[in-house]
C-alpha cells in the first residue's frame, strides 16, 4: 500500500485518533502502554512501552514499534523479554515506563524503566542495552537513583546540548512524594547530579517539553489508574526557577480522561507541533488501554501551555505541520429514541438537548441519514457520563481521590443499518456532570446518505447502560 502511494504520488493521509482502538501494521491492537518515543538518526520514530498480557499479570517486558509518520506502526515484538526467575525482569517484576536513549559515546542504546518487586517495594531504575535501537536488549542493572527511591520514570533529552536527564517521581511514602530532574552521565549509564527536585507536590508520570525558551515539566497526580487533571511547570533552565503547577487542559474534563508520561517535539521544514502522548488506562483490561495524542499550544510569551483534542487529525512530520480533520455533524435533537430512551433538557448540550435512558437493545436511539462512505470511518461520540468516580463505597467521592472504587463504566452498543449481528462496543469514561467529551469507533457505512447508527445499553450477557449522549461525528475515510 505504502508503495502505491508512492508511485502514484498522493499525500498519505493516515489519521491520529486519540483514544481510538489503534492497530499495527499486522492488525494487532497496538500494546506499547507508559511508554516513550525514540526518534533515530534518519528519523524514524521508536516507540518503545509496557507490554501488557492479557491475563494483566505485569512484567510483560517492553515491546518496540516503527514508524515513518506517527500513525502507521510496524511491530517488532519485544525489545525487552522477561527472564523466568531473574530478580528484576521476571514475569513477576514491575517494568514500567520504559525509555530509550542513544548514546554516541558507547555507539549504544540505552533502555531505562520503573524497576520493581510486585509490592513497589524497591523503587528502582534498570538498565538495558543494545546495539541497535529496535533490540533486543540485555538487561545491566536495576539500581537506585544516587542511592533515593524511583516510581514514575521519563527521560528528558535537551535538544541544544543533547544532554539527557532521568525523571522520576520517588514513591508515596511521606519521605518522598517528590519529582526528580536528575542529570544522566555521558555514557547514558548512570546518574550525574540532581538538578532540580519539585519538593511534595505529590505528582507522577513526568515528562518535559522544550521551545525555544522555554521547559514545560508536565505531569500527574497520584490517583492510580483513573485519570486526573495533569499539570505543568514553567521554566527558562532546568534548574529552575520553575513557576507554579497549572492545568493543561479544561477543568473536569481530567485531561480528555488520561494520564501524562511522554511528550515529542516535531520540528518540520514549516513548523513545529509539539504533541502530548497520553496513556488513557483501563483498570479492568490494562492491555486494551488506549492513547491519548494530542498537539499542545505552547506561548512563551504568555508562559501558557493547552493540551488541544481533536477527534481526528493529519500529522504531517515532514513538514511538522497538522491539520484537524472536519466531520459531519449529527445532533441528538434529530435522533430517534425508542423505549426509555429520551431528550433531556440539557443546557450544556448541544440544542440544550442530551440523549439519557440509553440500556439494554430496547431503549435505544438511532441517528439517521448518515452518509457512508464504503470504507471504514471514525465517528466520534460525544457522551456525558455523570456516574463519576465516587461511584460504590464513595458516594460523590473527589475524582482526586487515591484508593477509591474504580468508576462504573458505561458502556453502549453500536449497530449499523440495524445489523445486530454486528455488535460494537464503545467504552464511555466517567466524565463530570456537565462535561461533554467524545470517545471515537471506526465503522464501515455502506456508501450512500441513508444510513443509520443505533446505540443501546449493553446487553450481550452484561446489563451496561449507555451514557447520554449528544451528538455523533462522521469523519471521511483515510485515504
Ligand atoms: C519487595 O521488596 C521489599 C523491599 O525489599 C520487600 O519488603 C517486599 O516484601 C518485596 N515484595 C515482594 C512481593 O517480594
Ligand atoms: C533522597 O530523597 C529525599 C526525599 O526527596 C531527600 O530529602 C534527599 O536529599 C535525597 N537524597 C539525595 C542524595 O538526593
Ligand atoms: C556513568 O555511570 C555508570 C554507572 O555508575 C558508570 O559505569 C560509567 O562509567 C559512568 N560514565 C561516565 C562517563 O561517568
Ligand atoms: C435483545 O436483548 C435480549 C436480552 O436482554 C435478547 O434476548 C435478544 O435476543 C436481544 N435482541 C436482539 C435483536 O439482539
Amino acid at each position: 500500500m505504502r508503495l502505491s502511494i508512492l508511485l502514484f504520488g498522493l499525500a498519505q493521509a493516515k489519521y491520529i485518533v486519540p483514544g481510538g482502538r489503534w492497530h499495527d501494521t499486522d492488525g494487532n491492537l497496538i500494546n506499547a502502554h507508559a511508554g516513550g518515543v525514540t526518534v533515530d538518526k534518519e528519523g524514524k520514530f521508536w516507540w518503545f512501552g509496557e507490554y501488557k498480557p492479557q491475563n494483566q499479570v505485569e512484567g510483560g517486558g517492553v515491546s518496540v514499534y516503527s514508524s515513518d509518520d506517527l500513525a502507521t506502526w510496524e511491530h517488532h515484538g519485544l525489545a525487552l523479554q522477561p527472564i523466568p526467575d531473574h530478580p528484576f525482569i521476571s514475569p513477576k517484576n514491575i517494568i514500567q515506563r520504559p525509555k530509550v536513549i542513544y548514546s554516541e559515546e558507547l555507539d549504544k542504546y540505552e533502555m531505562w524503566w520503573h524497576a520493581d518487586n510486585s509490592s513497589y517495594g524497591l523503587l528502582l531504575q534498570g538498565l538495558a542495552t543494545s546495539d541497535t535501537i529496535g533490540g533486543p536488549y540485555t538487561f545491566v542493572d536495576a539500581t537506585a537513583p544516587l542511592g533515593n527511591w524511583s516510581q514514575d520514570f521519563g527521560i528528558f533529552t535537551d535538544y541544544k546540548d543533547g544532554r539527557s536527564y532521568s525523571l522520576y517521581s520517588n514513591g508515596d511514602r511521606k519521605e518522598g512524594r517528590d519529582v526528580y530532574i536528575t542529570s544522566i552521565n555521558e555514557t547514558g549509564t548512570g546518574l550525574d547530579e540532581v538538578i532540580h527536585r519539585f519538593d511534595k507536590f505529590d505528582l507522577e508520570a513526568p515528562t518535559i517539553i522544550q521551545t525555544d525558551n522555554s521547559y514545560y515539566a508536565l505531569m500527574s497526580h497520584k490517583t492510580g489508574y483513573r485519570p486526573n487533571n495533569v499539570v505543568a511547570f514553567r521554566a527558562d533552565s532546568l534548574s529552575g526557577p520553575w513557576s507554579q503547577p497549572f492545568t493543561v487542559a479544561p477543568l473536569n474534563t481530567r485531561t480528555y480522561n488520561s494520564q501524562s508520561g511522554f511528550s515529542l517535539k516535531i520540528k518540520g521544514k514549516k513548523a513545529t507541533t509539539y504533541l502530548y502522548l497520553g496513556d488513557q488506562w483501563d483498570s479492568n483490561s490494562l492491555w486494551e488501554s488506549r492513547y491519548i495524542w494530542l498537539p499542545m499550544d505552547i506561548n512563551d510569551k504568555k508562559k501558557t501551555l493547552d493540551v488541544v483534542w481533536h477527534d481526528v487529525y493529519d500529522l504531517d512530520v515532514k513538514s511538522g505541520e497538522y491539520k484537524a480533520i472536519k466531520g459531519k455533524e449529527y445532533r441528538g435533537i434529530n435522533a430517534k429514541t425508542t423505549g426509555n430512551a429520551f431528550k433531556q433538557e440539557a443546557n450544556f448540550a448541544s440544542d440544550n438537548v442530551i440523549l439519557a435512558g440509553i440500556s439494554g437493545n430496547d431503549s435505544t436511539v438511532t441517528f439517521e441519514g448518515i452518509e457512508g462512505s464504503g470504507k471504514p470511518q471514525w465517528v466520534s461520540f460525544y457522551y456525558q457520563n455523570t456516574d463519576d468516580m465516587g461511584f460504590g463505597d464513595q458516594p460523590g467521592g473527589s475524582p482526586d481521590r487515591i484508593g477509591g472504587a474504580w468508576q462504573l463504566r458505561r458502556i453502549s452498543s453500536v449497530v449499523v443499518n440495524g445489523d445486530t449481528k454486528n455488535v460494537q462496543t464503545l467504552y464511555q469514561r466517567d466524565t463530570h456532570k456537565g462535561i461533554i467529551l467524545s470517545t471515537p469507533l471506526q465503522l464501515t457505512l455502506p456508501k450512500g446518505k441513508n444510513n443509520k447508527i443505533t446505540v443501546g445499553g449493553l446487553w450481550n450477557g452484561f446489563d451496561i447502560k449507555g451514557a447520554d449522549l449528544d451528538r455523533i461525528v462522521v469523519y471521511p475515510a483515510e485515504k
